[in-house]
């Protein structure tokens, strides 16, 4: 233990740089210390090489499976070993979802079943982050019936993971810190920092039978940190890519339509958009890494508003240069530009609102080179009365005029969508008019919700929610006629050759491998091993022979 007091004491803490993200870059380098002292020891060690390991369970959309990958990228950089093994790990972190209530229950699930775990190996750190611990109550829940967490911390400060994690140790030596700096500047939801000032007393006194029972309390209190919002941006950080070649890019963060069911913008904040610059740049160091497909990713990416610094109109930026507005046309032709220049194959982007769907971008996606004929366009609900209730700011009409000029533009277009069944007050009217859109979209694939009421939103206090049969009734028929529909569209392609890239050995079948056609749709082709080790992470030719639903069977041409 005293190895390690050396790297957490008062005055590593003082020499940390305050700007972002070298601030965050210093503590993983006093991380790496720390671990490589722990993993020098006989105890705390699970790995087999006396590395420390780590797991990081993600729950949720793109978002969160882009914020794991920078986890992983800061714990691999902090020493760790990056296992799927949460059940032997040093450190599990999940980083959660709430979007429906299913999410919530997952995370319970997962963390009832890491109690007698962390009973046997104290030692071990189980953290959680992500959306669901943007909700205060969901906090003090985990706090009262979880004890045994140690660290927890929201969307805002994902960045800070490094010195979160720093903190902890320092608890854990019982050499503690308000975390109050840590904030500065942005507005705190729910903070263990009492905690620390209670911690601080109480050692002051030194310890004795009376003040232990107090002090071994509050040391077993998780570390917490969650903001309300905040207008940092701090992408800089490293990551660990769940494929080699291919990456989410942050284009926008945050939304804010309040679309009445949704939990999103409460847990996600206010929307912001990263710079045009920064996000080129980013592309560019994923194409010199081998990357050959892109996702751009926002809650609402046809909102992306970036200040461009290098552009020489519109207003002046703080450093005096001149500013402008890029919108999201703009910035894919940029995108489709670079990619031409760079090597990036596909680009592909994430999600988009049919009320912001505009001529232009469709003009842009249908001229570009790179931009995937794939459109994810959520439907929600096909009545414009029910539409209307959602906060969606368009009707059944303007939906299908969105969905037709998609598809007469780009007739290869590869159209999904988000339904929700049993919005509340819901009629089977309505439902017929979701059904009606469905039948008249066609859609590739459609994921289809059953709503779930989340507290806090406009739409969990409406009293005519609607009864689970009816609901289930609903579900069941629109699962019924999409699957058909999409089974009938799926045979578009069927007999044609397409380029495919290769992204993984089949789940089902080990002698399979799996790719993906430029419209997003699955391809399965029989490989050895051998072939398999060439062909992930390439664009090979497959002649589809075969459609199965939802994907399709072939052979390399
Ligand atoms: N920003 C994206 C995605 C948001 S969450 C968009 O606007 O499309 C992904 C999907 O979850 C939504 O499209 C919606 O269909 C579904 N969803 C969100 N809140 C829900 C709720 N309370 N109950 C059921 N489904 C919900
Ligand atoms: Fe939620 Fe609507 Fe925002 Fe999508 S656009 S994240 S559904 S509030
Ligand atoms: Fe879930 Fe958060 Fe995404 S609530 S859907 S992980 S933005």
């Amino acid at each position: 233990m005293t190895d390690i007091l050396n790297y957490i004491n008062n005055d590593v803490l003082a020499a940390a740089p305050v700007t972002e993200p070298e601030r965050q870059h210093y503590f993983i380098a006093q991380l790496k210390e720390i671990g490589e002292s722990y993993a020098s020891g006989d105890e705390c060690v699970s790995g087999s090489n006396k590395k420390l390991s780590a797991a990081v369970v993600t729950f949720g959309c793109q978002m969160n499976a882009r914020d794991s990958e920078k986890l992983c990228g800061i714990l691999r950089e902090a020493g760790y070993e990056i296992t799927e093994a949460e059940e032997d790990a040093d450190f599990v972190i999940f980083n959660t979802c709430t979007v429906r209530e299913n999410a919530n229950e997952h995370l319970y699930g997962r963390l009832g079943r890491l109690k007698n775990m962390k009973k046997a190996h104290p030692e071990r750190i189980i953290a959680v982050c992500g959306c669901m611990m943007q909700e205060t109550d969901e906090v003090e829940k985990l706090r009262k019936k979880y004890a045994y967490i140690d660290l927890i911390f929201g969307t805002h400060n994902l960045y800070k993971f490094p010195e979160l994690l720093f903190m902890l140790h320092r608890k854990r030596a019982g050499l503690v810190d308000s975390l109050e700096a840590a904030h500065a500047g942005n507005a705190v939801l729910i903070d263990s920092s009492s905690d620390y000032e209670r911690y601080e007393k109480l050692l002051r006194y030194g310890l004795n039978a009376g003040n232990r029972k107090d002090l071994e309390k509050l040391y077993r209190k998780p570390v917490v940190s969650v903001w309300r919002d905040s207008s940092d941006i701090i992408e800089e950080l490293p990551q660990q890519r769940k494929f080699p070649f291919k990456q989410g890019i942050n284009i926008m963060f945050g939304c804010n339509n309040f679309c009445s069911y949704c939990i999103v913008p409460y847990v996600r904040g206010r929307e912001k958009s990263r710079t045009p610059e920064e996000i080129l740049a980013e592309i560019r160091r994923a194409a010199e890494d081998g990357v050959k497909e892109i996702m751009l990713l926002g809650q609402n990416v046809n909102s992306y508003k970036g200040v461009s610094v290098s552009d020489d109109q519109g207003p002046a930026a703080d450093d005096g240069k001149a500013a402008s507005f890029v919108s999201f046309p703009e910035l894919l032709k940029r995108v489709d530009l670079l990619a031409g220049e760079t090597g990036i194959e596909r680009i592909r982007f994430m999600t988009s609102h049919p009320k912001d769907l505009s001529d232009e971008l469709i003009e842009v996606m249908a001229a570009s080179k790179h931009v995937c004929h794939q459109f994810h366009l959520p439907l929600q609900s096909g009545s414009s009365r029910i539409l209307k209730r959602m906060n969606r700011h368009y009707d059944k009409e303007r939906f299908l005029d969105r969905a037709a000029r998609l598809r007469e533009a780009m007739p290869d277009i590869v159209i999904t969508t988000d339904i929700i069944v049993g919005f509340p007050g819901e009629t089977e009217e309505d439902f017929q008019e979701t059904l009606d859109v469905v039948r008249k979209v066609r859609f590739d694939q459609a994921f289809t919700f059953i709503y779930s009421k989340r507290e806090g939103t406009p739409a969990a206090a409406y009293e005519d929610q609607i009864d689970e049969a009816t609901v289930k009734d609903r579900f069941d028929r629109l699962l019924d006629l999409q699957n058909r529909l999409a089974a009938q569209s799926l045979e578009r392609f069927r007999g044609e050759t397409l380029p495919v890239l290769f992204e993984d050995i089949s789940e089902y079948d080990p002698m399979m491998i799996t790719g993906k056609l430029e419209n997003g749709t699955t391809v399965h082709v029989p490989a050895d091993p051998e072939e398999q080790k060439k062909l992930i992470g390439t664009v090979q030719k497959v002649r589809l022979e075969e459609s199965h639903g939802f994907y399709y069977t072939g052979s390399l041409a």
